[in-house]
C-alpha cells in the first residue's frame, strides 16, 4: 500500500498548493492513506475548523499538527470528541507527549475503505522546545495500545539528532518516522535496516521565498533590530513537501520512501 504524508502547510499560499497538486500526485501514485501536517494552515499560526474540513475534503485521513495547535481557540471544541469517535474532529491529532486534560488525542487508529487497518500517532520533541513528556517512552505507550501494522509517527521536533535518534528507537516498530516543525526538507529519506521509513524533515508545504514561512522583511527586522513585530505569512515561491511511503499493509514494513518537492 501507498501513504502519503504532506508536510506543515503553510498559510494560503501552502493551502492553494496543496489543492493544487494533490489530485495528480494521489493518482499517479494510487495513494492509500493520507496524512497532511495542518499546524500552520491559518496565516502560518494554528489551524481552525473550517481550515480542517477544507484539509480533509482534499481526501486526507488525518490531519497531525504540533506546537502551534493551540494558536486557534476555536480548534480546541472541535477535537474535544470521545476517544472512540471517527468523526474529523477526532481525526485532528496534536502531539501525544502534552499535559493530560489537553484536548483532543495524540494517535488515531482507523479502517480504509479496504479494510486495511492504520494508526497514525503525532509526538513532539523535547530538545529546544517547550517542555513536554518523554516523546521516546510516549511512543512505547502509545504502540501497546495500537493493533494496527501500519503505523505513521509525525514527529513534530527542532533538532535532526532528536529525530534520527527516535528513527532508530522505532525502528522496525513503526512504518514511517516522518520529522516536521523545521520546515525545511532535508536529503536524508531512507528506509532503515528494519523496515522503517524515515526522513528528518519533511518540509513545509508553502511558501519558500520567506523565511520559514514568514515574510522575509518581518523576520529580518526581528534579527536586527530585537523589536517585536507581527509576523505575517509570505506568499511567493510556494512549494508542496511530502514524502510517499510503499509499505506492506500486512506486517506494516515499509519497502521504499521518496521525498516529494513541487511547485507551480
Ligand atoms: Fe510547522
Ligand atoms: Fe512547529
Amino acid at each position: 500500500m501507498n501513504i502519503l504524508f504532506v508536510g506543515d502547510i503553510f498559510g494560503s499560499a501552502g493551502r492553494h498548493i496543496v489543492r493544487e497538486h494533490l489530485p495528480h500526485v494521489i493518482e499517479t501514485n494510487s495513494v492509500d492513506l493520507l496524512v497532511i501536517n495542518g499546524e500552520n494552515a491559518a496565516g502560518g499560526f494554528g489551524i481552525t475548523p473550517s481550515l480542517a474540513e477544507e484539509i480533509f475534503d482534499m481526501g486526507a485521513h488525518v490531519i497531525t499538527t504540533g506546537n502551534h495547535i493551540w494558536d486557534k481557540r476555536e480548534i480546541f471544541e472541535y477535537m474535544t470528541v470521545p476517544a472512540d469517535s471517527h468523526e474529523r474532529g477526532r481525526r485532528v491529532l496534536r502531539p501525544a507527549n502534552y499535559a493530560v486534560g489537553t484536548p483532543g488525542f495524540g494517535f488515531y487508529q482507523g479502517e480504509l475503505p479496504s479494510g486495511q487497518q492504520y494508526a497514525v500517532m503525532n509526538l513532539q520533541g523535547r530538545v529546544f522546545m517547550s517542555s513536554c513528556d518523554d516523546p521516546f517512552r510516549k511512543a512505547d505507550e502509545l504502540l501497546s495500545k495500537i493493533t494496527a501494522k501500519v503505523i505513521l509517527l509525525d514527529i513534530h521536533a527542532e533538532t535532526t539528532s532528536e529525530k534520527v535518534a527516535l528513527g532508530w528507537y522505532l525502528d522496525g516498530r513503526v512504518t514511517a518516522v516522518m520529522g516536521t516543525h523545521t520546515h525545511i526538507p532535508t536529503a536524508d529519506a531512507r528506509v532503515l535496516h528494519g523496515g522503517t521509513a524515515f526522513i528528518t524533515d519533511v518540509g513545509m508545504s508553502g511558501p519558500y521565498d520567506s523565511v520559514i514561512g514568514v515574510e522575509t522583511e518581518l523576520v529580518l527586522n526581528r534579527f536586527l533590530t530585537g523589536m517585536p513585530g507581527k509576523f505575517e505569512a509570505a506568499k511567493g515561491n510556494p512549494k508542496m513537501c511530502a514524502a510517499l511511503i510503499g509499505c506492506d499493509g500486512a506486517t506494516g514494513r515499509a519497502y521504499s520512501v521518496q521525498h516529494l518537492m513541487l511547485g507551480e
